[in-house]
């Protein structure tokens, strides 16, 4: 049987990364976090200096950047021109970049190959905002991973609120109803569930609960 394209989209903070990392785990699939490799280039460019992520100098410095994804004790790490920056790249301001550089075309047309490498030779559960409308047409099953907005600011402050400078919960929420407005209106592969993508609303369910239904339906094609 051929690979296991596994692909996850929705909003940010539905817990698509926790939940697609443990299904990976217990199926010894590769997880592929696409988010990273926007954060990745957007932490690049501010590095270089280009605080406001404009278009054209993004696009311009695009020309010196190699990305590449490698797997270190089955834990993703994203290189920049050899250099791992998964450290440095979940920061507030990296996450905002990360939105505004993924609104370029040739931005997503430069991860695009990259992503699609990955998915033809292994079995693979990716996760992002395109992946069953633009990266993997194809996936053998898609979900849209969704949650409401007040509830994914929950999360997120929950995971974050004992760390020094913890912003409060009214930011975090402002920050992913920005966040959710930037990725659902750019002109280029915006958020949105693909028409075969099942819809997965976990509002009301726990991390296991959702790992268990996502289990159950990839038992169904594989
Ligand atoms: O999933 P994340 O929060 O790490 O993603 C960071 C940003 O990257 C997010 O605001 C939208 C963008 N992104 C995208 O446009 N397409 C993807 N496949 C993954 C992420």
């Amino acid at each position: 049987m051929s690979n296991i394209n596994i692909a996850i989209d929705g909003p940010a903070g539905a817990g698509k990364s926790s939940v697609s990392k443990e299904i990976a785990n217990i199926l010894g699939y590769i997880y592929i976090d696409t988010g990273a490799l926007y954060r990745a280039i957007a932490y690049y460019t501010y590095s270089k200096g280009v605080e406001d992520f404009s278009d054209t100098k993004v696009v311009e410095l695009l020309d010196e950047i190699d990305i590449q994804l490698r797997y270190i004790d089955n834990v993703q790490r994203v290189f920049v021109n050899g250099l791992d920056v998964s450290d440095y790249i979940r920061t507030p301001n990296i996450s905002l970049g990360a939105s505004k550089v993924s609104a370029i075309p040739e931005v997503r047309s430069f991860l695009l190959c990259l992503q699609r490498d990955i998915a033809e030779s292994n079995n693979i559960i990716m996760d992002g905002r395109d992946i069953g409308t633009v990266v993997l047409p194809n996936a053998d099953l898609k979900i849209f991973l969704t949650a409401s907005a007040e509830e994914r600011a929950n999360r997120r402050y929950n995971q974050i609120k004992d760390t020094p400078n913890c912003p409060c919960w009214e930011e975090i929420l402002e920050d992913i109803n920005q966040r959710d407005y930037n990725d659902t209106h750019r002109e280029i592969a915006p958020l949105k569930r693909s028409d075969d993508a099942i819809l997965l609303d976990t509002t009301n369910m726990n991390q296991d609960e959702t790992i268990a239904h996502i289990l159950s339906l990839i038992r169904e094609i594989a």
